[in-house]
């Protein structure tokens, strides 16, 4: 008789685009072990690319086109009874562009993640690469935090940094900050999952967690 399988949390994703997070967190939870399990992706934008690619690695996909709601509040609503319905235990934003209302973080408050391509709380909102250059940061990177009413705020579970080098476009920059989103995105859902990453005020308290204890100091020795 084989053994029943142990119980993995029940994860939707929210894009609104390509969908390359949605793919690190779909193929990290194939691994035997893995403590998600990923049971709907939905998109605002009936047309982006993640659904179709979510599709196709089979789990299922649905669009909810913001654009068919009056309001903020109608469509927060609509969102929150799909994932009702697929009995959603966590919920990951990654790449998701529609602000929620704060009714609605509220309601998922320390059950909903998102990743934002920076080292937060610098640059918070769009075109965040281009704006590193500008500042001239030698660093750069990505964070997964835990969502808020107010946007690209919220306690920080992980970050991963990479250094900015000369001749950098915002795209070859970009491309390095995303290698690390697939890195980070996979390892705090599992944090998240396995409660070992626990909100404590403004902070994220994480428990037996073997953090890598080198620092990244660009330009340097
Ligand atoms: C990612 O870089 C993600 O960090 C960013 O959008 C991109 C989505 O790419 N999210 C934000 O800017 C949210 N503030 P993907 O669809 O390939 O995952």
């Amino acid at each position: 008789m084989r053994s029943s399988p142990v119980s993995r949390t029940r994860v939707a994703i929210l894009i609104s685009g390509r969908g390359s997070n949605m793919m690190s967190l779909l193929e990290a939870a194939k691994a035997p072990g893995f403590p998600a399990e990923i049971v709907t992706v939905i998109s605002n934008r009936p047309d982006a690319q993640g659904l179709a690619r979510a599709q196709a690695a089979g789990v299922p996909a649905l669009g909810i086109d913001h654009k068919a709601y009056p309001n903020r509040e109608s469509f927060d609503a609509a969102l929150d009874a799909a994932l009702r319905e697929a009995r959603v235990g966590i919920v990951c934003l990654a790449g998701f562009m529609r602000l929620l209302t704060p009714r609605f973080t509220e309601s998922w408050s320390g059950r909903m993640i998102n990743i934002h391509p920076a080292l937060l709380p610098s640059f918070k909102g769009l075109h965040t690469h281009e704006r590193a250059l500008e500042a001239g940061v030698k660093i750069h990177g990505c964070t997964v935090h835990f969502v808020t009413a107010e946007m690209d705020v919220g306690p920080i579970i992980m970050q991963a940094a990479v250094p900015v080098l000369e001749g950098d476009t915002p795209e070859r920059l970009g491309a390095r900050v995303l290698t690390q989103e697939h890195v980070i995105y996979p390892a705090a859902l599992r944090l998240v999952c396995e409660g070992r990453a626990r909100i404590a005020g403004e902070r994220v308290a994480v428990d037996e967690f073997e953090v890598a204890t080198q620092a990244l100091v660009v330009p340097g020795a």
